[in-house]
């Protein structure tokens, strides 16, 4: 049989079972069986397999007997799948349907006829010829790994559990893993110091997760990098692995502590406040991704959170520690307060959830009027209350998750000038609503509709607020949403640094809200690194004219929370369309109505009791014999004046409002809101 120059010692490319194609050598060849035995070295090992002659041909059609050329050629490798564009390096792992591998190991006396063993890369597709010298080195290894390579043989073959519903994906991911160096976070890596720093950790798998044998899709190599192998199908049904990378500030795969996570997060923000500077850092990411784990306290048994485990408590403690220490003689006082925000509402939990007024002042201070800020003399006291508002948090709420995945909790550290009572420095740390809860735009319940909405808004006004922030003096459009209304100081001035912590599942299951996080989390980067002195955008157009560019559907003059919200569109027109904007306009009318109305309620309400009080006078005036009649009349017609004024007034409040919810429902409904859904 002419085999061409396919021939024992010969270099080859082969594929593996996970997709991979590299170098071998060809170790063996058995015309019986119409197959090659071939090697390579891999992780300090040799490894062997036994592939057809076919299947060698059709990878290396250079080795085919000349006439054969022709008839071999549609063996060839489909070409990988087109990369859909995502930030970063695209790697594409294919698997092709291939025959199932042979389980029995190359007999011995096929292997090690000589020849050279090449060290397999990941991914490449071209044959390396080695020099002889390297060729003779590697053969001596070779013999003396003899017998393990044939047991590796069967290794490669039967290490896979095709039992599990995802074998092939798994495989695949593991044999790309095969390929890094790992080399995750330690202790001991440096801390670097960011204005805007943006990180990502991953849970490990859930024991629903393991139960369901759903594959672990994340892979973080070492401290900056993240893979997410997302799982395709290609027409054909061939599967393969869409490897999309990421690179961060730091990344914390599944073993990481949040110890170790706070070392390089918050920790580094806490000295700012001292400084007179404002610190924020943010837990942002998919509902059970792990935001509040990170910043409130492990979970314990019987969903008990530990909080002396939390960033919260985290940071309290090193706030006393420098109280105590390098600032003692700053005289300064410490003060936290702990507020959540719910369909653009903001709730003292500090204060058994009453509900606070946020208002702007000429010089656009933003206060939450009455919000309570308890003195804390040391970390026990923080425990205690970040305990106490994680419980009022979810009091009166039948499920606690679903609640808090709609809410922003924003925890605050103020320290206080003593003698003044001025504020020195605020670190505010804040577990984001669920983002995956912001595609609720266009639920048929109002309810959702309008808390998906207010989500929405407010974590692309995030965004947007920390991209102005790493560019001194570009507007910052934080009107947008209630968050970073009350934020709004966090994100001025030098001295303010903020850390944003991308909470990642790593479920299969879970892969498109991954991807969801992690290309927020890249947006928010995009001018991070660089900070002050780092790269700076020209501004863009949109911000410039956006104050005065007529709105989308109310014709005239933007309100400034308009046009706010118009800037959320700049750079995220392909997430955001026009129309979800309109609608944000719309809810941020019908908040303001509401709040018009229910004020308006309430002044008729405390009217109504002084009212009262002269209506008990007018009346007992009658029961003298001779009152004077007239006075009485003309009294009582002035009363009815100012009650029904009053009352029309706020009666057309509410009508006005009923109607500006029923325009809100048929805009909903007309709207085919994002097919694809906004990428938060
Ligand atoms: N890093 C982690 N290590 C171990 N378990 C985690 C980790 N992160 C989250 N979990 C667990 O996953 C579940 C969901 O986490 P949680 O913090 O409530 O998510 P989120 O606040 O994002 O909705 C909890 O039971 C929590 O204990
Ligand atoms: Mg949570």
């Amino acid at each position: 049989m002419d085999l061409g120059n396919l021939k024992v010692g010969v270099n080859v490319d082969i594929q593996r079972t996970d997709g991979r194609i590299h170098s071998a050598v060809v170790s063996g060849i058995n015309l019986e069986s119409r197959s090659v035995t071939v090697e390579w070295f891999e992780k300090g090992e040799t490894k062997g397999k036994e592939i057809d002659l076919d299947q060698a041909y059709s990878l290396n059609p250079e080795l085919l007997p000349k006439r054969n050329i022709l008839q071999t050629q549609s063996y060839c490798r489909p070409p990988p799948p087109s990369s859909n564009g995502a930030n970063q390096s695209n790697g594409v792992e294919n698997i092709q349907e291939e025959p199932a591998p042979r389980k029995t190991a190359a007999p011995a006396s096929q292997v090690g006829a000589g020849g050279a063993v090449v060290v397999g890369g990941g991914g490449g597709t071209t044959g390396r010829r080695k020099s002889n010298c390297v060729k003779e080195v590697e053969k001596i290894k070779q013999r003396r790994d003899e017998r393990r390579a044939a047991q590796t043989v069967i290794q490669e073959d039967t290490d896979v559990d095709r039992s599990r519903p995802h074998w092939q994906f798994e495989q695949m991911i593991r044999g790309y893993q095969a390929t890094l160096d790992y080399r995750p976070i330690t202790n001991q890596d440096m801390i670097e110091d960011h204005q805007i720093s943006v990180c990502v950790r991953k849970r490990p798998l859930n024991r629903k997760e393991r139960e369901k044998k759903d594959p672990d899709v994340v892979t973080i190599p070492n401290k900056e990098h993240v893979t997410v192998h997302e799982p395709k199908l290609k027409v054909d049904l061939t599967k393969y692995l869409e490897n999309q990378n990421f690179r961060f500030d730091f990344a914390f795969d599944d073993t990481t502590n949040n110890e170790i996570v706070y070392r390089y997060t918050a920790k580094p923000l806490v000295e700012c406040i001292f400084e007179r500077g404002m610190a924020t850092c943010f837990a942002y990411g998919q509902t059970g991704s792990g935001k509040t784990h990170t910043m409130g306290g492990d979970f314990q048994s019987k969903g008990q959170q530990d909080c002396t485990k939390g960033i919260y408590a985290l940071a309290a403690r090193d706030v006393f520690k420098l109280l105590n220490t390098k600032y003692k003689k700053s005289e300064l006082v410490v003060g936290a307060s702990f507020f959540e925000i719910y369909s653009g509402k903001v709730f003292d939990l500090l204060n058994n959830k009453l509900k606070l007024r946020v208002l702007e002042d000429g010089k656009q201070q933003v206060q939450v009027v009455g919000l309570k800020e308890e003195v804390i003399g040391c970390v026990d006291d923080v425990l205690r209350l970040i305990s106490h508002g994680n419980q009022v948090r979810t009091s009166g709420v039948t499920s606690a998750n679903n609640h808090s995945s709609r809410s922003h909790a924003v925890f605050q550290i103020i320290l206080r000038k003593k003698t003044t009572r001025k504020i020195h420095g605020k670190f505010s740390l804040i577990d984001l609503a669920g983002n995956e809860r912001g595609a609720d735009t266009s639920s048929s319940d109002r309810n959702t509709r309008m808390e998906g909405a207010e989500i929405n808004k407010s974590l692309l006004a995030l965004k947007e607020c920390i991209r102005a922030l790493g560019r001194q003096g570009a507007h910052l459009p934080f009107r947008a949403s209630k968050l970073t209304q009350v934020l709004r100081d966090s994100f001025i001035g030098e001295n303010s640094r903020t850390c944003m912590i991308a909470t990642i599942s790593p479920s299969m299951g879970c892969c498109e809200h991954t991807l969801n996080t992690l290309r927020y989390a890249d947006r928010v980067k995009e001018l991070g690194p660089g900070g002050p002195g780092g790269p700076v955008e020209p501004p863009r157009i949109r911000e410039i004219m956006a104050p005065s560019a007529p709105s989308a559907n109310m014709g005239g003059a933007l309100s400034p929370q308009a046009s706010d919200l118009m800037m959320l569109r700049t750079g995220n027109e392909e997430e955001v369309s026009e129309e979800l904007i309109t609608h944000h306009e719309y809810i941020n009318q019908l908040q303001e109505q509401e709040e018009e109305v229910i004020d308006g309620h309430r002044m008729l309400f405390e009217q109504t009791q002084r009212w009262q009080e002269i209506d008990l006078r007018l009346l007992k005036m009658t029961e003298d014999v001779d009152y004077d009649t007239e006075a009485y009349a003309k009294q009582l017609d002035n009363l009815l004046a100012k009650k029904i004024e009053m009352m029309t007034a706020l009666r057309e409040r509410v009508v006005e409002f009923r109607h500006e919810v029923q325009e809100e429902e048929s805009f909903s409904k007309n709207i085919e809101m994002n097919k694809h859904n906004p990428k938060k």
